[in-house]
């Protein structure tokens, strides 16, 4: 019986535990849409250009790419898929793990169910909080994932941004400013990392967008099946009664 108290405010505190990031960062609630297969596409798009350079997402197969309303030419067209890539095989990380761990010092982890590990606010935060710090190998710092070993692979979009550390009543406050300019301007790029982060929580649960249909099957299938049951029972019980 203790156990399973001890067991029940476990889960209890499990969401409180899981949310409290390292560094404490505040996380910014991502504005993402799963109904919204235009915006799912784009994400799509920058996830294959941007990502498979250097992550995986070994569960996921292009044409699963189909739940979100793209056919099977725009997948090849619209991702820019080489001619050897089957729509049957799944994404593939286009740098070799070994020679990525050397180049990072970390191997990039696959993304498929990324969004179940690390939420969409983080993700969302995540990507949108890299700052430039000639301190680190790779120029790069993050206020999401602090020491991070990742480059940021979206930096001509989103420009470069600074780190400034306030001073405020005792209490230090790191906070992000503008540096240089990216081809987006930040509305663009907030808008642009949340069809992202939408696909990212697609990925890492394909089925979500066609399970409640499912339900609905099941349901009427159930209701059918009551009819045709109460009938026969009917049809066995007449002659007793
Ligand atoms: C140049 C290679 C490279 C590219 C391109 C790249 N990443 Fe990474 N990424 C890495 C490496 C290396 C790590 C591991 C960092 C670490 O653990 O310090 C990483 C880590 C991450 C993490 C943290 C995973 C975790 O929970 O530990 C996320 C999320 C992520 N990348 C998302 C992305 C997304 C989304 C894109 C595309 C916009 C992208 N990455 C493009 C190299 C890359």
């Amino acid at each position: 019986m203790n156990a399973i108290r001890k067991l029940g405010m476990l889960a209890l505190l499990w969401p409180a535990l899981a949310l409290a990031s390292p560094a404490g960062t505040h996380l910014d609630r991502a504005p993402i849409d799963l109904k919204d297969k235009v915006a799912l596409q784009r994400g799509a798009k920058l996830f294959t250009s941007r990502c498979l350079a250097c992550h995986s997402a070994a569960y996921m197969r292009y044409n699963r790419l189909r739940d979100i309303g793209m056919s099977e030419t725009q997948i090849k067209k619209d991702l820019e898929l080489p001619e050897d890539v089957k729509l049957g095989s799944a994404m593939q990380a286009a740098m070799d793990a070994s020679a990525a761990k050397l180049a990072f010092g970390v191997a990039p982890p696959d993304l498929s169910v990324i969004a179940r590990s690390r939420s969409a606010d983080w993700l969302y935060t995540y990507m949108r909080t890299f700052y430039a710090d000639p301190g680190r190998a790779s120029g790069w710092n993050n206020l999401a994932f602090p020491s991070v070993g990742m480059p940021h692979a979206l930096a001509d979009l989103q420009g470069e941004q600074k780190l400034r550390v306030e001073t405020y009543e005792g209490h230090e406050i790191r906070k992000l400013v503008p540096d240089k300019p990216g081809s987006l301007t930040p509305a663009e790029y907030d808008a642009a990392v949340a069809d992202l982060v939408n696909y990212l929580v697609f990925m890492s649960d394909p089925s979500k967008l066609v399970r409640p249909g499912l339900g609905y099957l099941v349901l009427g299938f159930l209701a059918m099946l009551f009819v045709l049951v109460y009938a026969l029972k009917k049809e066995v019980w007449k002659d007793i009664h």
